[in-house]
């Protein structure tokens, strides 16, 4: 059995997005396991946003921020090892949030650990159509905005893993929709490939004016990103509206909030409702949405490109494809695979 582990430590905390300052590749005797405790040989690792801010100093976020010379923190897809848990034996697949590193060892209640299906045809899909992007463009397309058939639906960092999902939602919910993303390749993705009503590319378009040609105004937004997008949006909300606060990738990489939003005004003109929501907060409503994710996966409804990177070393190269918007789609390392 392998007894040593490479693993992503947090050195400093990075500037901008030169990641390889601020983390290193260490290795290390693996210790054993503790009581309860379940090691599992990492196949994928799942590049997300959101945890650039654990990198940050910052103590207002909804996670506290990792102390430096810890293991970098991630989703890790993969089989277990080792177990001291019964619930997770030996060779079952398993998802949960683990350690950048080779075998991830973890607590199954603090990792959310959970037992997936190996029986699917691509077992990375529990990172795609069938993960946690997945259910969070559920939750927040559906219960958060609270989108009905009819509705123009804007989703920003559209052609990223969570965007491209919750456009795919909108349109099986029966929501018109437009996506918002950086390039004219993610465009032609986005109309091409998802089919939404319009795409609009924040780096060239006036995305204002293009949501003002919608008559009566957007219905919803599904807001990854903030900053200058949402002031963007917010005056071109029809009234009675709903913006649901996925993300904000536009502020991630300051050590400070960004101000605004600017006009925080239309909230009280447009009679606007506002909800930040946070995945891990439905976790326990997984065995809900999966079925209705699952078949829309199966009836080809529900997909999203995987831009794979191959090796551990290569982590910090697919976490910047992911971060500075150079990949379409869901983010992974593949590390062992389902060898
Ligand atoms: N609330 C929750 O529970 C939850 C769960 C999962 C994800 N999220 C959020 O969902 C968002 C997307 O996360 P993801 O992991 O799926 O990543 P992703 O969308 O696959 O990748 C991030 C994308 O953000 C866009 N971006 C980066 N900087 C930007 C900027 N300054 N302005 C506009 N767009 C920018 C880039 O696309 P372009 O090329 O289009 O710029 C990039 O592709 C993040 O805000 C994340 O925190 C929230």
């Amino acid at each position: 059995m392998t007894s040593t582990n490479r693993f992503w430590q947090l050195d400093r905390h990075p500037r901008g997005n030169d990641f390889a300052a601020a983390l290193s590749l260490r290795e290390e005797a693996l210790a054993p396991l503790g009581e309860g405790e379940v090691r599992v040989r990492t196949g994928w690792l799942s590049m997300d946003a959101g945890t650039r801010m654990w990198m940050s100093p910052r103590t207002d976020g909804y996670q506290p921020p990792l102390p430096l010379r810890s293991r970098m923190v991630g989703l890790v897809l993969g089989r277990v090892t080792e177990s001291r848990d019964p619930a997770f034996p030996v060779g079952a697949l398993v998802r949960g949030f683990g350690q950048w590193a080779e075998f991830a060892t973890m607590l199954p209640a603090l990792a959310g650990l959970e037992v997936v299906d190996d029986g699917i045809a691509d077992v990375r899909q529990h990172f795609g159509a069938l993960g946690m992007n997945a259910w969070t463009a559920y939750v927040g397309v559906k219960e958060v905005a609270a989108v009905k058939a009819g509705e123009w639906l804007v989703v920003s960092a559209a052609a990223g893993a969570t965007g491209s999902l919750a456009c795919q939602v909108g349109k099986a919910l029966g929501a018109r929709i437009v996506g918002i993303a950086g390039g004219p390749a993610k465009c032609a993705f986005l109309r091409e490939t998802l089919g939404v009503d319009l795409a609009l590319d924040y780096k060239a378009d006036d995305v204002a004016a293009g949501l003002a040609a919608i008559e009566g105004g957007v219905h919803a937004y599904f807001d990854n990103v903030g900053g200058p997008l949402l002031d963007a949006v917010l005056p071109n909300m029809a009234h009675y509206g709903r913006v649901a606060i996925c993300g904000m990738v536009a502020a991630y990489d300051a050590d400070a909030p960004l101000p605004g939003p600017a006009r925080f005004d239309q909230v009280l003109m447009r009679r606007l409702r506002i909800e930040g929501f946070f995945i891990p907060d439905f976790l326990e409503r997984g065995a809900e949405f999966l079925p209705v994710l699952r078949q829309w996966h199966d009836e080809g409804r529900l997909a999203v490109p995987l831009d794979e990177s191959e090796g551990i070393e290569n982590t910090l190269v697919a976490y910047d494809r992911m971060l500075s918007g150079k990949a379409i789609g869901k983010v992974i390392v593949r590390v062992a695979g389902d060898d």
